[in-house]
């Protein structure tokens, strides 16, 4: 049975008191056993996050680290000092990393490796943008992403993998993907491990879709056979939101 998750990535967006006043909502509510929720504070927030969430089964998580353990890397933050706040769980690959800052393949390669040499779990993001599915080479496009940024890696590290697809033009856009048009994305990125890796892999991993999930279109999409859960972008900023999408399964 592959593990359901809903990730909440805050991005850019809480000071220290909403992140709190944020978190006391959540925590107010029952968290599903049967699904792992995560959420995804700024940097500034992760400490008093990780505090307020210790003894509670939401796990706190990184939007980001940089692939090098330390150095004159200004405005940058590593694994060690994640790990050092209690994070062990990192979101890479994100669209809006790669758009806006220029994160290529090859980049999250290299994070993914710092990742998984200090024992952290990853949700590595990927997804086409519009013009490469008008152009029917989304699938072209999601398995180049595949290959080139995470592919290397052993099969014994796959278990510390969770997936993330993220059609771009579906991201804060109001415009998400059909059920169907994620489940025929889904079971063709399984598709792709099998053939790199193994059936087992490509059965045992978490997918999970994000891009406009909201409550009102969350069960549909997760009632799919190769949908795991969502990355939630906007609905996670709203406790009632986002804890409807949690138990939409
Ligand atoms: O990482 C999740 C995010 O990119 C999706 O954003 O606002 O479309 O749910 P949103």
């Amino acid at each position: 049975m592959r593990r359901k998750i809903v990730a909440g990535n805050w991005k850019m967006n809480n000071n220290i008191s909403e992140t709190e006043n944020l978190l006391n909502k959540l925590k107010m509510q029952v968290i599903p056993e049967s699904v792992s929720v995560m959420v995804a504070p700024a940097f500034t927030n992760l400490f008093s996050a990780f505090n307020s969430l210790k003894e509670h089964p939401i796990k706190v998580i990184a939007q980001n680290m940089h692939q090098s353990p330390n150095g004159a890397f200004t405005g940058e933050v590593s694994a060690g000092m994640l790990k050092s706040v209690g994070v062990s769980t990192v979101i890479l690959g994100h669209s809006e990393r790669r758009v806006y800052f220029g994160e290529t393949n090859q980049l999250l390669a290299e994070k993914v490796n710092a990742a998984l040499k200090n024992n952290m779990n990853v949700i590595f993001c990927f997804g086409e943008e519009l013009e490469d599915r008008k152009s029917k080479s989304h699938f072209k496009v999601v398995a180049s992403q595949l290959e080139n940024g995470l592919f290397h890696i052993e099969q014994a590290n796959w278990d510390k993998i969770i997936l993330a697809y993220e059609p771009v033009w579906a991201i804060g856009t109001g415009e998400t993907a059909s059920p169907d048009q994620a489940q025929e994305m889904h079971a063709f990125i399984r598709e792709t491990i099998a053939n790199a890796y193994s059936n087992e892999i490509a059965n045992r991993v978490t997918i999970l879709y994000g891009g406009s999930v909201k409550p009102a279109n969350a069960k549909e999409i997760f009632e799919k056979p190769d949908v795991d859960g969502g990355l939630i972008g906007g609905a996670a900023l709203k406790a009632e939101d986002f804890m409807a999408i949690v138990n939409s399964f």
